[in-house]
């Protein structure tokens, strides 16, 4: 019921007579009144006047736990079952543990902060309290393993569409006249913002005993989004949301991105591939058109970027003409110019 009152005290935007939330929630008043109290101990700034109701101020906005995220999600059933941690070691790690305690596909892990976040290549992931986004979406997939390296390609795109559509939408105290740099990808699942890394995923595996499908799989998402100073080895290869566009929801980005893969993913599903989502994910594209170094351990080569198969490998052409398909995973693709 907390995050079911906060959805409509947000909605509302005024005061909601006491009445109005008994009927509706069909509760008594005391219920209201003690529900009331456990989310002012969440932090929300509930203002109580008699004979109007109550208030949910606007300075609530910063509040982020379980009943805010609960109180925002748009998805169907990803999200549905969520657990939160103000601090854990890594949501991707209690992800894992979930599944093997049984939790269900479209399990969602969120932290608020994570004391040994992981990167890929073996990399930690620094990831303080109160600024950035971390979550894990756990998911039970029918599908052959060799196509598990998809779903990343198929997350990339939700977090470009779930940032864009967050920062598109009216937002008190941003009035910019300017022209905000645009979220893109750099294959293969990079967020890229005005050249710079905006947001890392990375997906683990479980295959089942039969080796031949997928148990679980976990996709591990980070964005920043508030965070003022990075690590020396990143600073100007990363951003965060909020040096570009200004402060940004946790909650709401989150609910958007969920959204937006929850549509994806049954896109994917439907053609076993990234058939239906290949135009979308072309468009997004930083390095389409654009001159790369393809980083192949069997020597490197340099081409154009053309956009990607349904199965997600990048088209690379070559000065002679001739294209090749670059699997991620074996190699990693630079721009000549720069990290893009
Ligand atoms: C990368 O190196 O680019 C991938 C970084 C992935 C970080 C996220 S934060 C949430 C989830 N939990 C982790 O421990 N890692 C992923």
């Amino acid at each position: 019921m907390k995050s079911d009152i906060i959805t409509l005290l947000r909605q509302r935007g005024t005061y909601v007579s006491g009445q109005e939330l008994c009927e509706q929630f069909g509760v008594s008043r005391t219920a209201v009144w003690k529900a009331m109290e456990q989310l002012k101990k969440d932090g929300y700034q509930i203002e109580a006047v008699k004979n109007r109701g109550y208030l949910l101020r606007e300075d609530s906005r910063g509040v982020f736990g379980r009943t805010e995220i609960e109180s925002r999600r748009k998805s169907q059933w990803i999200g549905q079952t969520l657990a939160f941690y103000d601090q854990t070691d890594s949501t991707n790690v209690q992800a894992k543990h979930l599944a093997e305690e049984g939790a269900p596909d479209g399990t969602v892990v969120v932290a608020d902060s994570q004391s040994a976040g992981r990167g890929r290549r073996g990399r930690t992931w620094t990831s303080p309290p109160g600024t950035n986004l971390y979550f894990t979406l756990l998911l039970r997939p029918k599908i052959t393993p060799d196509k598990a390296s998809m779903l990343t390609l198929v997350m990339a795109l939700a977090v470009a569409q779930g940032i864009q559509s967050t920062v598109d939408a009216p937002r008190t105290g941003i009035q910019s006249t300017v022209e905000v740099p645009q979220v893109g990808i750099k294959w293969p699942n990079d967020i890229v913002i005005d050249g710079r890394k905006a947001c890392g995923i990375l997906t683990e595996l479980s295959l089942s005993v039969e080796q031949d499908c997928i148990d679980y799989l976990v996709i591990g998402t980070g964005i920043n989004v508030a965070r003022q100073s990075f690590p020396e080895e990143l600073q100007g290869h990363a951003v965060s949301l909020e040096e570009i566009y200004g402060a940004v929801n946790r909650s709401e980005l989150l609910a958007n991105v969920l959204a937006a893969f929850e549509e994806s993913y049954e896109q994917f599903l439907k053609a076993q591939s990234l058939e239906n989502l290949r135009p979308a994910y072309d468009m997004l594209l930083v390095n389409r058109d654009r001159s790369v170094r393809v980083l192949d351990p069997k020597g490197e080569y340099d081409g154009t970027a053309r956009g990607i198969q349904n199965t997600g490998e990048l088209i690379v052409e070559l000065p002679d003409g001739s294209v090749k398909n670059v699997y991620a995973g074996e190699v990693s693709v630079r721009g000549i110019y720069g990290y893009v």
